[in-house]
């Protein structure tokens, strides 16, 4: 049996066209345009895409895009000028540092600086506290978008056993965090596995839900996953890979993979994300999300 796909481009272009009328209905009432300023710092080729991503996604939605990007030389003290700049900017309602900041630059230093009212990736302490208490200001974005995933898909979490697969900041805990909370889309039974988990295939194989984001390409294989399970794949890997081309010659070709070996898993699993296509698109929605309700909270708070 082949599994069902957890559509997840067309789950983000849904929730981006609600958020769209939101927008609009949001700035016919108060007269404020929300706005997103996004930080790169440095060259890295991802992170190039995935900002402009982000533009893009932010100006369809009807809301305004600052963008910043800065040489990989920028200092602790020009990155932090510009942040303080940003807090202070009445018209600046959300501000994202792309990550990972270059070699030299205090990544901790930098995210503790945004005003946590601003914070719309959920990064600062005090929205991570505000999670862990189930009280959340901002959730995180990918998290946030395989929750909405599996709630708009009907998949029921609550006393299920959800395995995430890596403990990153970004990622794994604040998914964790999620899935432990009360209500719709939590309530599930969540461990986390990380490099130092023992028998970490057979933890895996317990999942109802398993949600793979690890960054290691195609590491969730056939036999770490129950049957009937649902498969999150959080993984966005460029491989090369060697394919004969039309000619009959070995060409060396650039891929990208999930966490999860998709061809194998989608023969046990009931349900799964692909990759592309699956949790990358949910992320942006979200970051849209988290910039209306950022918005919001400036208006409210005049
Ligand atoms: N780099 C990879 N994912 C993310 C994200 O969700 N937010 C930010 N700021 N940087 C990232």
């Amino acid at each position: 049996m082949s599994a069902k796909i957890l559509d997840g481009k067309g789950t983000a272009q849904a929730i981006r066209a609600e958020i769209k009328e939101d927008v609009d209905k949001f700035i016919a009432e108060t007269g404020v345009q929300p706005t997103l300023a996004v930080v790169l710092v440095g060259e890295d080729p991802a992170s190039q895409v995935y900002v402009r991503n982000k533009e893009t996604a932010c100006v369809k939605a009807g809301m305004r895009s600052l963008m910043y990007r800065l040489p990989a030389t920028t200092t602790n003290e020009e990155l932090v000028a510009l942040i303080e700049k940003l807090n202070r900017d009445e018209t600046v309602h959300g501000i994202l540092v792309q990550l990972p900041l270059p070699k030299g630059l205090d990544e901790k230093r930098i995210l503790d600086l945004i005003d946590p009212h601003k914070d719309v990736d959920a990064f600062h302490p005090e929205n991570v506290g505000l999670i862990s208490q189930g009280r959340p200001r901002f959730l995180p974005c990918t998290p946030y978008g395989i929750q909405q995933l599996l709630v708009r898909y009907q998949i029921e979490t609550a006393g299920k056993r959800v395995v995430v697969i890596g403990r990153s900041d970004i990622v794994g805990k604040p998914m964790a965090a999620l899935m432990i909370q009360k209500g719709l889309g939590g309530d599930a039974t969540v461990t986390v596995c990380h490099s130092r988990t023992v028998n970490l295939a057979q933890v895996a194989r317990e999942a109802d839900i398993l949600i793979a984001a690890i960054g290691k390409p195609e590491f969730v294989t056939a036999d770490m996953v129950k049957p009937g399970a649902v498969v999150v794949d959080v993984g966005m890997n460029r491989v090369e890979r060697e394919l004969v081309n039309e000619q009959g010659n070995l060409e060396k070709v650039s891929k990208l993979v999930g966490d999860v070996d998709f061809e194998k898993v989608k023969d046990v699993a009931s349900w799964i994300t692909p990759v592309p296509g699956g949790v990358g698109p949910l992320t942006v929605t979200m970051l849209l999300n988290n910039t209306l309700k950022a918005a919001r909270l400036l208006v409210k708070a005049r």
